[in-house]
């Protein structure tokens, strides 16, 4: 079922979603070689409950911390650790919400590690751009293949694949509602976006192929060649007043 939210409704939405924001900020400030990928979860968790917000991938059917932090060739999904060290040339995704008066954000960014490869920044670029891209084609009127195929287009062009097995979603009192968000997809089909409707828009784009596989630990996602992956989010509202971008800062 996908839930329309009330003007009142989406006011709670844009405080869970700045908080959210904020936090991609700072630990976004705090990436550099030689902080653990644990210390960024720390800093997260330390400013969303500083805003009186409550971390909401903790617990999340298990999960164990408060970010989703992956590194290079991991897609999504990457544990925190003490032992996981960033260096000079890494790029790192980092995933992260914050939920409030029973509202959920929800967004990512990925960043660099010192210098990096130009054919990393394209990657980081296209993926960002890619966003933006499917957030310009997603209106009230519109279809929900609109954003995935606008997407889809951008990426394949710079010679980049959509991961198909991880897809963005509904967003509200949970934090994964109605409707499936696909990246990929066809212009016109799929379900009509209307008035109301929060979603979450993520593309996962790789390097290489875009197949993936989940780790043992039940939680990574990696790509199956080993490539690159890089991966943005925001949530947005569909009004009547055009698409609005809950998640800036
Ligand atoms: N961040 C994921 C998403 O964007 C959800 C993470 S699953 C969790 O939809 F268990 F880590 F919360
Ligand atoms: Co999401």
């Amino acid at each position: 079922m996908i839930v329309l939210k009330t003007s009142r409704e989406l006011g709670f939405m844009r405080e869970a979603c700045r908080i959210s924001a904020g936090a991609l900020q700072l630990v976004g400030k705090c990436v550099e070689p030689g902080i653990s990928t644990a210390e960024l979860d720390k800093i997260a968790e330390d400013y969303i409950r500083s805003q009186g917000a409550t971390p909401n991938f903790k617990g999340y059917s298990g999960y164990p911390a408060t970010a989703c932090i992956s590194i290079n060739n991991e897609v999504i999904h990457g544990i925190p650790s003490k032992k996981r060290i960033l260096k000079a040339g890494d790029i790192v995704s980092v995933d992260l919400g914050a939920a409030i008066e029973g509202y959920n954000g929800d967004n990512a960014a990925t960043f660099a590690v010192g210098d990096i490869s130009d054919e990393a920044k394209r990657l980081i670029d296209a993926t960002r751009e890619s966003l933006y891209e499917g957030i310009a084609a997603a209106r009230a009127g519109g279809r929900i293949g609109d954003i995935g195929s606008a997407i889809q287009r951008y990426v394949e062009a710079r010679g980049f694949s959509v991961v198909r097995e991880f897809v963005g979603h509904g967003i509200g009192t949970k934090l994964h509602e109605a409707p499936e968000v696909p990246n990929f997809g066809t212009p016109g089909k799929g379900i009509r976006l209307m008035p109301g409707m929060t979603i979450a828009i993520e593309p996962m784009i790789n390097m290489g192929l875009p197949g993936v596989k989940t780790l043992s630990d039940g939680w990574t996602v990696e790509t199956k060649d080993g490539s690159l992956s890089a991966h943005f989010e925001h949530t947005v509202a569909i009004t009547t007043d055009g698409t609005q971008i809950l998640t800036n800062v």
